[in-house]
Protein backbone atom coordinates (compact mmCIF):
# COMPACT_ATOMS: atom_id res chain seq x y z
CA UNK A 1 0.00 0.00 0.00
CA UNK A 2 1.33 3.16 -0.99
CA UNK A 3 2.43 5.78 2.10
CA UNK A 4 0.86 8.59 2.39
CA UNK A 5 1.94 12.20 2.82
CA UNK A 6 0.32 15.53 2.99
CA UNK A 7 2.68 17.89 1.13
CA UNK A 8 1.92 21.12 0.98
CA UNK A 9 3.04 23.94 -0.77
CA UNK A 10 4.29 26.82 2.02
CA UNK A 11 3.92 30.29 1.83
CA UNK A 12 0.66 31.63 0.32
CA UNK A 13 0.32 28.89 -2.72
CA UNK A 14 -3.04 28.62 -2.90
CA UNK A 15 -3.97 25.81 -1.20
CA UNK A 16 -6.56 24.42 -3.89
CA UNK A 17 -4.61 25.25 -7.23
CA UNK A 18 -3.34 21.53 -8.26
CA UNK A 19 0.63 21.74 -8.14
CA UNK A 20 0.95 20.31 -11.94
CA UNK A 21 -0.49 18.69 -14.51
CA UNK A 22 -3.49 19.87 -16.79
CA UNK A 23 -5.28 21.87 -13.62
CA UNK A 24 -7.77 19.33 -13.63
CA UNK A 25 -8.50 17.49 -10.02
CA UNK A 26 -8.52 13.63 -10.05
CA UNK A 27 -11.79 12.51 -9.06
CA UNK A 28 -12.16 9.49 -7.62
CA UNK A 29 -13.73 6.50 -10.02
CA UNK A 30 -16.68 5.06 -8.12
CA UNK A 31 -16.37 1.44 -7.10
CA UNK A 32 -12.65 1.24 -7.60
CA UNK A 33 -10.55 1.26 -4.51
CA UNK A 34 -7.83 3.54 -4.68
CA UNK A 35 -6.31 2.53 -1.00
CA UNK A 36 -4.26 5.66 0.06
CA UNK A 37 -3.19 7.24 -3.13
CA UNK A 38 -5.66 10.55 -2.77
CA UNK A 39 -3.42 11.88 -0.27
CA UNK A 40 0.03 11.26 -1.09
CA UNK A 41 -0.04 14.29 -2.65
CA UNK A 42 -2.18 16.90 -2.84
CA UNK A 43 -2.08 17.11 -6.56
CA UNK A 44 -2.81 13.42 -6.67
CA UNK A 45 -6.78 14.75 -5.80
CA UNK A 46 -6.61 15.64 -2.19
CA UNK A 47 -9.54 17.65 -3.03
CA UNK A 48 -12.57 17.60 -4.39
CA UNK A 49 -13.89 20.76 -3.60
CA UNK A 50 -15.93 22.37 -6.70
CA UNK A 51 -15.91 26.17 -5.97
CA UNK A 52 -13.02 28.42 -6.99
CA UNK A 53 -9.66 28.62 -4.66
CA UNK A 54 -9.87 32.26 -3.68
CA UNK A 55 -6.15 32.94 -1.81
CA UNK A 56 -5.94 32.49 1.66
CA UNK A 57 -3.54 33.37 4.59
CA UNK A 58 0.47 32.29 3.63
CA UNK A 59 0.04 28.39 4.93
CA UNK A 60 3.26 27.62 7.18
CA UNK A 61 2.01 23.93 7.75
CA UNK A 62 -0.73 21.77 7.29
CA UNK A 63 -3.57 21.82 10.24
CA UNK A 64 -5.45 18.91 9.53
CA UNK A 65 -9.40 18.68 11.44
CA UNK A 66 -12.09 16.82 11.70
CA UNK A 67 -14.89 15.58 13.79
CA UNK A 68 -17.73 12.78 14.69
CA UNK A 69 -20.96 13.31 16.15
CA UNK A 70 -21.36 11.25 19.43
CA UNK A 71 -24.64 9.97 18.52
CA UNK A 72 -24.47 6.43 18.81
CA UNK A 73 -21.07 3.86 18.82
CA UNK A 74 -19.13 4.63 14.90
CA UNK A 75 -20.32 2.68 12.54
CA UNK A 76 -18.56 0.96 9.41
CA UNK A 77 -19.08 4.01 7.09
CA UNK A 78 -17.58 5.93 10.05
CA UNK A 79 -14.02 3.99 10.04
CA UNK A 80 -13.94 3.26 6.18
CA UNK A 81 -15.36 7.24 5.46
CA UNK A 82 -13.76 8.75 8.15
CA UNK A 83 -11.64 7.19 11.15
CA UNK A 84 -9.38 4.39 9.05
CA UNK A 85 -8.43 8.21 7.24
CA UNK A 86 -7.86 10.04 10.29
CA UNK A 87 -5.38 7.43 11.22
CA UNK A 88 -3.66 7.12 8.28
CA UNK A 89 -3.13 10.78 7.78
CA UNK A 90 -2.03 11.01 11.43
CA UNK A 91 0.66 7.81 10.61
CA UNK A 92 2.34 9.09 7.26
CA UNK A 93 1.82 13.69 8.56
CA UNK A 94 5.10 15.44 8.23
CA UNK A 95 6.21 16.85 11.56
CA UNK A 96 4.87 20.34 11.83
CA UNK A 97 1.49 19.16 10.55
CA UNK A 98 -1.00 19.41 13.46
CA UNK A 99 -3.88 17.44 13.75
CA UNK A 100 -7.16 17.86 15.60
CA UNK A 101 -9.88 15.12 15.76
CA UNK A 102 -12.87 16.14 18.14
CA UNK A 103 -16.20 14.54 18.95
CA UNK A 104 -18.29 17.04 18.13
CA UNK A 105 -20.66 16.98 21.03
CA UNK A 106 -22.55 20.14 20.68
CA UNK A 107 -23.79 19.12 17.16
CA UNK A 108 -25.38 15.95 18.69
CA UNK A 109 -28.15 18.88 20.57
CA UNK A 110 -29.39 19.81 17.65
CA UNK A 111 -32.11 16.91 17.68
CA UNK A 112 -32.96 15.76 21.27
CA UNK A 113 -30.78 13.72 23.12
CA UNK A 114 -31.30 12.30 26.74
CA UNK A 115 -28.62 13.68 28.87
CA UNK A 116 -27.89 9.78 30.30
CA UNK A 117 -27.71 8.53 27.09
CA UNK A 118 -25.56 10.99 25.57
CA UNK A 119 -23.04 11.22 28.37
CA UNK A 120 -22.46 7.71 27.60
CA UNK A 121 -22.41 7.85 23.97
CA UNK A 122 -19.59 10.40 23.84
CA UNK A 123 -17.42 8.14 26.35
CA UNK A 124 -18.05 5.84 23.73
CA UNK A 125 -17.15 7.62 20.80
CA UNK A 126 -13.95 8.90 22.34
CA UNK A 127 -12.89 5.50 23.41
CA UNK A 128 -13.46 4.32 20.04
CA UNK A 129 -11.56 7.28 18.38
CA UNK A 130 -8.62 5.84 20.44
CA UNK A 131 -9.00 2.18 19.64
CA UNK A 132 -8.93 2.85 15.70
CA UNK A 133 -5.30 4.22 16.44
CA UNK A 134 -5.57 7.36 16.96
CA UNK A 135 -2.59 8.47 18.86
CA UNK A 136 -3.17 11.65 21.53
CA UNK A 137 0.77 11.96 21.31
CA UNK A 138 0.61 12.94 18.17
CA UNK A 139 -3.38 13.92 17.44
CA UNK A 140 -5.52 16.34 19.68
CA UNK A 141 -8.23 14.22 20.59
CA UNK A 142 -10.97 16.73 22.52
CA UNK A 143 -14.39 16.97 22.78
CA UNK A 144 -16.23 20.10 21.16
CA UNK A 145 -17.72 21.18 24.10
CA UNK A 146 -14.60 21.66 26.07
CA UNK A 147 -13.61 24.58 23.96
CA UNK A 148 -15.75 26.92 24.28
CA UNK A 149 -13.96 29.32 21.45
CA UNK A 150 -15.73 27.37 18.80
CA UNK A 151 -19.23 28.33 19.59
CA UNK A 152 -17.83 32.22 20.04
CA UNK A 153 -16.06 31.95 16.90
CA UNK A 154 -19.82 30.88 15.48
CA UNK A 155 -21.11 33.76 16.63
CA UNK A 156 -18.73 35.89 14.61
CA UNK A 157 -19.25 33.36 11.60
CA UNK A 158 -22.70 34.05 11.81
CA UNK A 159 -22.66 37.45 11.21
CA UNK A 160 -21.03 36.95 7.58
CA UNK A 161 -23.34 33.66 7.02
CA UNK A 162 -26.16 33.71 4.57
CA UNK A 163 -29.28 32.84 5.42
CA UNK A 164 -29.83 31.98 1.64
CA UNK A 165 -27.29 29.85 1.51
CA UNK A 166 -28.18 28.07 4.65
CA UNK A 167 -31.82 27.71 3.28
CA UNK A 168 -31.09 25.56 0.29
CA UNK A 169 -28.61 23.37 1.99
CA UNK A 170 -30.02 19.74 2.62
CA UNK A 171 -29.17 18.72 6.34
CA UNK A 172 -32.05 20.62 7.96
CA UNK A 173 -34.93 19.19 5.81
CA UNK A 174 -33.39 15.64 6.15
CA UNK A 175 -33.52 15.92 9.25
CA UNK A 176 -36.99 16.94 9.47
CA UNK A 177 -37.49 14.57 6.70
CA UNK A 178 -38.74 16.97 4.52
CA UNK A 179 -38.21 17.52 0.42
CA UNK A 180 -35.19 18.59 -0.43
CA UNK A 181 -36.98 21.50 -2.42
CA UNK A 182 -38.41 22.57 1.23
CA UNK A 183 -38.29 26.40 2.21
CA UNK A 184 -38.32 28.64 5.00
CA UNK A 185 -42.17 29.32 3.98
CA UNK A 186 -43.23 25.93 4.15
CA UNK A 187 -45.75 25.91 7.46
CA UNK A 188 -44.10 22.32 8.28
CA UNK A 189 -40.54 23.64 8.56
CA UNK A 190 -41.68 26.88 10.41
CA UNK A 191 -43.21 24.30 12.60
CA UNK A 192 -40.45 22.46 13.47
CA UNK A 193 -37.08 24.08 12.57
CA UNK A 194 -35.03 24.94 15.24
CA UNK A 195 -32.26 27.94 14.87
CA UNK A 196 -29.66 25.63 16.24
CA UNK A 197 -30.31 23.05 13.23
CA UNK A 198 -30.68 25.62 10.67
CA UNK A 199 -27.20 26.73 11.76
CA UNK A 200 -25.94 23.83 12.40
CA UNK A 201 -23.07 24.48 9.10
CA UNK A 202 -22.14 27.52 11.15
CA UNK A 203 -20.74 25.78 13.86
CA UNK A 204 -18.86 22.70 11.62
CA UNK A 205 -17.17 26.29 9.77
CA UNK A 206 -16.05 27.70 12.89
CA UNK A 207 -14.92 24.17 14.14
CA UNK A 208 -12.90 24.07 11.35
CA UNK A 209 -11.58 27.74 11.01
CA UNK A 210 -10.78 27.68 14.59
CA UNK A 211 -7.91 25.75 14.36
CA UNK A 212 -7.68 27.84 10.62
CA UNK A 213 -7.53 23.85 9.26
CA UNK A 214 -6.19 23.46 5.80
CA UNK A 215 -7.42 20.21 4.88
CA UNK A 216 -10.73 18.53 6.27
CA UNK A 217 -10.81 14.31 5.90
CA UNK A 218 -14.29 13.48 5.22
CA UNK A 219 -16.69 11.47 3.52
CA UNK A 220 -18.70 12.40 0.80
CA UNK A 221 -22.16 13.11 2.16
CA UNK A 222 -20.14 16.55 3.87
CA UNK A 223 -18.90 17.73 0.69
CA UNK A 224 -21.79 20.55 1.11
CA UNK A 225 -20.60 21.36 4.44
CA UNK A 226 -17.10 22.02 3.37
CA UNK A 227 -18.35 24.26 0.63
CA UNK A 228 -20.17 26.30 3.18
CA UNK A 229 -17.04 26.55 5.46
CA UNK A 230 -15.28 27.60 2.33
CA UNK A 231 -17.08 30.67 1.59
CA UNK A 232 -17.69 31.01 5.11
CA UNK A 233 -13.97 31.66 5.39
CA UNK A 234 -13.91 33.56 1.96
CA UNK A 235 -16.41 35.67 3.27
CA UNK A 236 -15.32 36.53 6.49
CA UNK A 237 -11.74 37.08 5.00
CA UNK A 238 -13.10 39.58 2.09
CA UNK A 239 -14.22 41.04 4.97
CA UNK A 240 -11.51 41.77 7.46
CA UNK A 241 -8.37 40.66 6.29
CA UNK A 242 -6.77 37.25 5.52
CA UNK A 243 -7.69 34.96 8.19
CA UNK A 244 -8.46 31.58 7.76
CA UNK A 245 -7.02 29.51 4.83
CA UNK A 246 -9.89 28.05 2.81
CA UNK A 247 -9.88 24.68 4.07
CA UNK A 248 -9.68 21.72 1.80
CA UNK A 249 -11.88 18.53 1.43
CA UNK A 250 -10.38 15.39 1.23
CA UNK A 251 -13.22 12.92 0.48
CA UNK A 252 -11.81 9.11 1.68
CA UNK A 253 -12.03 6.55 -1.11
CA UNK A 254 -14.81 5.02 0.45
CA UNK A 255 -16.82 8.07 -0.08
CA UNK A 256 -20.50 6.44 1.11
CA UNK A 257 -20.76 3.31 2.90
CA UNK A 258 -24.30 2.04 2.29
CA UNK A 259 -27.03 0.65 4.42
CA UNK A 260 -27.00 -3.08 4.67
CA UNK A 261 -30.92 -2.61 4.55
CA UNK A 262 -31.66 -0.07 2.59
CA UNK A 263 -28.74 -0.41 -0.12
CA UNK A 264 -29.79 2.84 -1.74
CA UNK A 265 -29.14 5.00 1.75
CA UNK A 266 -26.42 5.15 3.20
CA UNK A 267 -25.40 3.81 6.54
CA UNK A 268 -26.02 5.88 9.37
CA UNK A 269 -26.29 5.80 13.17
CA UNK A 270 -30.28 6.74 13.21
CA UNK A 271 -31.94 3.78 10.83
CA UNK A 272 -34.42 2.08 12.47
CA UNK A 273 -32.82 -1.12 12.15
CA UNK A 274 -29.80 -1.84 13.84
CA UNK A 275 -28.95 -4.82 11.40
CA UNK A 276 -28.94 -1.77 8.51
CA UNK A 277 -25.21 -0.81 10.06
CA UNK A 278 -22.01 -2.83 11.25
CA UNK A 279 -20.93 -1.07 14.71
CA UNK A 280 -17.22 -1.04 15.86
CA UNK A 281 -17.83 -2.79 19.02
CA UNK A 282 -19.25 -5.57 17.46
CA UNK A 283 -18.52 -9.29 17.60
CA UNK A 284 -17.33 -11.66 14.78
CA UNK A 285 -20.66 -13.42 15.49
CA UNK A 286 -22.63 -10.39 14.91
CA UNK A 287 -20.75 -8.88 11.91
CA UNK A 288 -20.89 -12.51 10.26
CA UNK A 289 -24.72 -12.80 11.42
CA UNK A 290 -25.68 -8.70 9.38
CA UNK A 291 -24.17 -9.64 6.54
CA UNK A 292 -25.54 -13.03 6.45
CA UNK A 293 -29.23 -11.04 6.41
CA UNK A 294 -27.77 -7.87 4.07
CA UNK A 295 -30.76 -7.04 1.80
CA UNK A 296 -29.28 -8.05 -1.85
CA UNK A 297 -31.62 -9.60 -4.68
CA UNK A 298 -32.16 -12.89 -6.19
CA UNK A 299 -29.80 -13.17 -9.69
CA UNK A 300 -28.05 -16.36 -9.91
CA UNK A 301 -24.42 -14.85 -10.36
CA UNK A 302 -22.17 -11.65 -8.52
CA UNK A 303 -21.79 -8.76 -10.58
CA UNK A 304 -20.47 -5.34 -9.57
CA UNK A 305 -23.22 -3.16 -10.50
CA UNK A 306 -24.41 -0.16 -8.30
CA UNK A 307 -27.52 1.12 -10.16
CA UNK A 308 -29.04 -2.18 -10.72
CA UNK A 309 -27.81 -4.15 -7.88
CA UNK A 310 -26.96 -1.94 -5.04
CA UNK A 311 -26.77 -4.61 -2.35
CA UNK A 312 -24.33 -6.94 -3.70
CA UNK A 313 -22.18 -3.83 -5.23
CA UNK A 314 -22.08 -2.20 -1.46
CA UNK A 315 -20.91 -5.30 -0.18
CA UNK A 316 -18.47 -5.75 -2.83
CA UNK A 317 -17.35 -2.12 -2.19
CA UNK A 318 -17.10 -2.76 1.70
CA UNK A 319 -14.44 -6.03 0.62
CA UNK A 320 -12.84 -3.73 -1.64
CA UNK A 321 -11.99 -1.34 0.83
CA UNK A 322 -10.03 -3.85 2.79
CA UNK A 323 -8.53 -5.55 0.24
CA UNK A 324 -7.12 -3.17 -1.77
CA UNK A 325 -8.24 -4.25 -5.05
CA UNK A 326 -10.99 -3.13 -7.24
CA UNK A 327 -14.76 -4.04 -7.25
CA UNK A 328 -14.48 -5.41 -10.69
CA UNK A 329 -11.64 -7.63 -9.91
CA UNK A 330 -13.77 -8.72 -7.11
CA UNK A 331 -16.30 -9.24 -9.05
CA UNK A 332 -14.85 -11.18 -11.58
CA UNK A 333 -13.69 -13.98 -9.09
CA UNK A 334 -16.63 -14.31 -7.07
CA UNK A 335 -18.69 -14.68 -10.63
CA UNK A 336 -19.74 -17.98 -10.72
CA UNK A 337 -19.66 -18.17 -6.70
CA UNK A 338 -22.86 -18.26 -4.66
CA UNK A 339 -24.04 -14.92 -2.78
CA UNK A 340 -23.33 -16.71 0.41
CA UNK A 341 -20.05 -17.72 -0.28
CA UNK A 342 -19.42 -14.17 -0.94
CA UNK A 343 -20.99 -12.91 2.10
CA UNK A 344 -18.93 -15.21 4.15
CA UNK A 345 -16.19 -13.93 2.70
CA UNK A 346 -16.98 -10.60 3.20
CA UNK A 347 -18.41 -10.89 7.00
CA UNK A 348 -14.90 -12.81 8.26
CA UNK A 349 -12.97 -10.03 6.19
CA UNK A 350 -15.13 -7.41 8.22
CA UNK A 351 -14.97 -9.14 11.19
CA UNK A 352 -10.79 -9.92 11.04
CA UNK A 353 -10.23 -6.10 10.26
CA UNK A 354 -12.31 -5.16 13.33
CA UNK A 355 -11.40 -7.31 15.75
CA UNK A 356 -8.46 -5.52 17.19
CA UNK A 357 -11.17 -2.22 17.56
CA UNK A 358 -13.22 -4.03 19.28
CA UNK A 359 -10.76 -5.67 21.79
CA UNK A 360 -8.82 -2.02 22.58
CA UNK A 361 -12.13 -0.27 22.83
CA UNK A 362 -13.63 -3.14 25.37
CA UNK A 363 -9.91 -2.38 26.98
CA UNK A 364 -10.44 1.56 27.11
CA UNK A 365 -14.06 0.90 28.45
CA UNK A 366 -12.75 -1.06 31.04
CA UNK A 367 -10.02 1.24 32.60
CA UNK A 368 -10.20 2.70 35.74
CA UNK A 369 -7.36 4.52 35.95
CA UNK A 370 -8.94 7.54 34.56
CA UNK A 371 -6.92 6.93 31.19
CA UNK A 372 -9.64 8.39 28.66
CA UNK A 373 -10.93 11.44 31.14
CA UNK A 374 -7.03 12.78 31.39
CA UNK A 375 -6.26 12.26 27.44
CA UNK A 376 -9.57 14.28 26.81
CA UNK A 377 -8.54 16.74 29.56
CA UNK A 378 -5.23 17.63 27.65
CA UNK A 379 -6.71 17.41 24.17
CA UNK A 380 -9.34 19.93 26.20
CA UNK A 381 -6.48 22.43 26.57
CA UNK A 382 -4.24 21.79 23.68
CA UNK A 383 -7.31 22.75 21.11
CA UNK A 384 -7.54 25.83 23.61
CA UNK A 385 -4.85 26.93 23.13
CA UNK A 386 -4.51 26.00 18.84
CA UNK A 387 -8.52 28.36 19.12
CA UNK A 388 -7.08 31.09 21.25
CA UNK A 389 -4.33 32.12 18.87
CA UNK A 390 -6.92 31.82 16.11
CA UNK A 391 -9.84 34.28 18.22
CA UNK A 392 -6.82 36.53 19.15
CA UNK A 393 -6.04 37.32 15.86
CA UNK A 394 -9.99 37.68 14.41
CA UNK A 395 -10.66 39.85 17.39
CA UNK A 396 -8.16 42.11 16.35
CA UNK A 397 -9.38 41.92 12.65
CA UNK A 398 -12.84 43.00 13.42
CA UNK A 399 -12.00 46.03 16.13
CA UNK A 400 -12.78 43.92 19.39
CA UNK A 401 -9.37 43.92 20.53
P1 LIG B 1 -20.97 12.31 11.30
O1 LIG B 1 -20.86 12.17 12.77
O2 LIG B 1 -22.30 12.05 10.67
O3 LIG B 1 -19.94 11.34 10.57
C1 LIG B 1 -18.56 11.34 10.89
C2 LIG B 1 -17.75 11.05 9.64
O4 LIG B 1 -18.16 9.79 9.08
C3 LIG B 1 -18.47 9.97 7.69
N1 LIG B 1 -19.58 9.06 7.36
C4 LIG B 1 -19.57 8.22 6.31
N2 LIG B 1 -18.66 8.01 5.35
C5 LIG B 1 -18.95 7.05 4.42
N3 LIG B 1 -20.12 6.35 4.42
C6 LIG B 1 -21.07 6.53 5.37
N4 LIG B 1 -22.18 5.82 5.37
C7 LIG B 1 -20.81 7.52 6.37
N5 LIG B 1 -21.52 7.98 7.43
C8 LIG B 1 -20.75 8.92 8.01
C9 LIG B 1 -18.90 11.42 7.57
O5 LIG B 1 -18.75 11.88 6.24
C10 LIG B 1 -17.97 12.10 8.55
O6 LIG B 1 -16.73 12.39 7.93
N6 LIG B 1 -21.27 17.21 10.48
C11 LIG B 1 -20.35 16.13 10.77
C12 LIG B 1 -19.51 16.33 12.02
C13 LIG B 1 -18.72 17.59 12.07
C14 LIG B 1 -17.53 17.84 11.33
C15 LIG B 1 -17.10 19.14 11.76
C16 LIG B 1 -16.83 17.12 10.37
C17 LIG B 1 -18.96 18.67 12.86
N7 LIG B 1 -17.97 19.59 12.69
C18 LIG B 1 -15.97 19.71 11.20
C19 LIG B 1 -15.68 17.71 9.82
C20 LIG B 1 -15.27 18.99 10.25
C21 LIG B 1 -21.16 14.87 10.97
O7 LIG B 1 -22.31 14.91 11.35
O8 LIG B 1 -20.42 13.73 10.82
Amino acid sequence: MATMRISIARHGANPLRPASGNGNFTYFRPGVAQPSKWHQHRSLSTSTSTSPSPAGPPIKSPVIFSGIQPTGVPHLGNYLGALREWVKLQDSAEEGTKLLFSIVDLHALTVPQDAKQLRTWRREAFATLLAVGLDPKRSTIFYQSSVPAHTELMWILSTVASMGYLSRMTQWKSKLQLPEDASLEDSEARAQLRLGLFSYPVLQAADILIHRATHVPVGEDQRQHLEFSRYTANSFNHLYGDIFPTPEALISPAKRVMSLKEPNNKMSKSHADPKSRILLTDSANEIKKKVKVALTDSEPKISYDPTNRPGVSNLIEILSHFEGVTCQEIASEYETASLRSLKEHVGSRIADSLAGIRERYLGIMDDKSGYLDSVAREGGEVAQASADLTMRKVKKAMGLA
